[in-house]
């Protein structure tokens, strides 16, 4: 089939795809966006979230067939050109990026918790990214990295 679809505001056109593959796989193979992460492909780690009409989902779990006509936003289209969204500094001044696997699929949820919520709580940081796993850091430093992130992205 051909997909169409708008991917960090630009409208692609891709030739060849199967309807029944992942969305992840046609982002990362197809489209040459390899930020959203392969790890587990059955919705169990996060590290594929992306937006799909602005909602948060795990790309591996999206059939190819369904982004027709949708728009994406991937972590690479969370920066602005070269400058890094402010998210994504607070993970890498934070050290909350050890292997760094995680790290796409964390910086998308925390950057949709913080859409909806500027200001949240431990608790509330804990239930937005419990659906991202992290084998490396033991979670304190991403911690420390949303709660930079809230601080920066509410006084702007
Ligand atoms: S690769 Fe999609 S949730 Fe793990
Ligand atoms: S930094 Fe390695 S899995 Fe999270």
């Amino acid at each position: 089939m051909r997909l169409h679809c708008t991917v960090n505001g630009e409208a692609r056109q891709i030739d060849g795809v199967w309807e029944g593959e992942s969305l992840l796989y046609v982002l990362r193979e197809r489209m040459g966006l390899p930020g959203s992460k392969n790890a587990c492909e059955q919705g169990e780690c996060g590290s594929c979230s992306i937006y799909l009409d602005r909602v948060l989902v795990c790309a591996c779990l999206v059939l190819a067939a369904q982004a027709e006509g949708r728009e994406i936003v991937t972590v690479e289209g969370l920066a602005r050109g070269e400058e890094l969204h402010p998210v994504q500094d607070a993970y890498v001044e934070t050290g909350a990026v050890q292997c760094g696997f995680c790290t796409p699929g964390l910086i998308v949820a925390t950057h949709e918790l913080l859409g909806r919520n500027q200001k949240p709580s431990d608790a509330e940081i804990r239930e937005a990214l419990a659906g991202n796993l992290c084998r490396c850091t033991g979670y304190e430093k991403i911690l420390d990295a949303v709660r930079l992130a809230a601080e920066r992205t509410a006084t702007q």
